[in-house]
């Protein structure tokens, strides 16, 4: 089974909505386990302060060091393999090929920040791989951990239908996927492209597949202009 644990101050916003669809119906059958930990229960003092003020000064708080040490040290066993990410803003971006790596893995731990950073001491003596979801911040590393982990678990054997066992969608060719059309026929006066229509298989993937670059030129040239279209994990 593969292994999820989190390590968060918001347990209670798990699973949230991987307890749902897909992903948690893939739990429920135990194609994936998610186990949380608490951070503040390794806090500091009567108040179980885990943050305190930035060295040299500044606005915001900081993850203590140690805190968060003596957390991942209580709850990973001593042999624990897995990959443990720590989502980031700052972190390296998640693409699709790390995330067929992490589902062909037996899990993965996710470390999800709060406040305006973790000691940068921390990421260090444990190892931990920064991961950021995307170019812009979010109020804590929760929904990034969520994001991840749905990428993930959507791969796991038996999860998905035959629908895009993966081959066939965004990405997964190094290209965003074609656009797609049901029925009606017509639509508020738009048609179905006839070649989709026609029956002629050769001619439809071939259309698939000048669509499919001419969608990703326009919005994402970015993944064009690599030998691998752009999936593997970049430097
Ligand atoms: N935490 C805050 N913003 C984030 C981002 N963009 N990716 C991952 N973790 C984050």
């Amino acid at each position: 089974m593969w292994r999820a644990t989190v390590f968060t101050l918001f347990p209670e916003m798990f699973p949230g909505p991987l307890g749902l669809s897909l992903a948690g119906e893939a739990r429920a059958r135990g194609v994936w386990a998610l186990e949380t930990q608490d951070i503040r229960d390794h806090g500091r003092g009567k108040h179980r302060a885990v943050d305190d003020t930035p060295a040299g000064g500044g606005a915001g708080m900081v993850l203590r060091a140690d805190v968060l040490a003596a957390s991942l040290d209580a709850g990973l066993a001593a042999d624990d393999t897995r990959p443990r990410l720590l989502m980031s803003p700052r972190g390296k971006p998640l693409r699709q090929a790390r995330v067929h790596e992490l589902s062909a893995g037996q899990g993965a731990v996710l470390i999800c920040g709060r406040f305006e950073g973790i000691d940068e001491r921390v990421i260090e003596a444990r190892s931990l791989e920064e991961v950021s979801i995307g170019d812009y911040v979010l109020s804590g590393g929760e929904l990034a951990a969520m994001v991840t982990l749905d990428a993930i678990v959507r791969l796991l054997p038996g999860v998905m239908g035959k629908e895009a066992s993966g081959t066939e969608e965004s990405f997964e060719g190094g290209l965003l996927e074609y656009p797609h059309y049901t029925r009606p026929r017509d639509f508020e006066g738009r048609a179905i492209p006839a070649i989709l229509l026609s029956g002629d298989h050769t001619k439809i993937a071939a259309w698939r597949k000048a669509e499919a670059l001419r969608i990703t030129k326009e919005r994402r040239p970015d993944l064009l202009g690599t030998m691998d279209g752009g999936t593997a994990p970049k430097k």
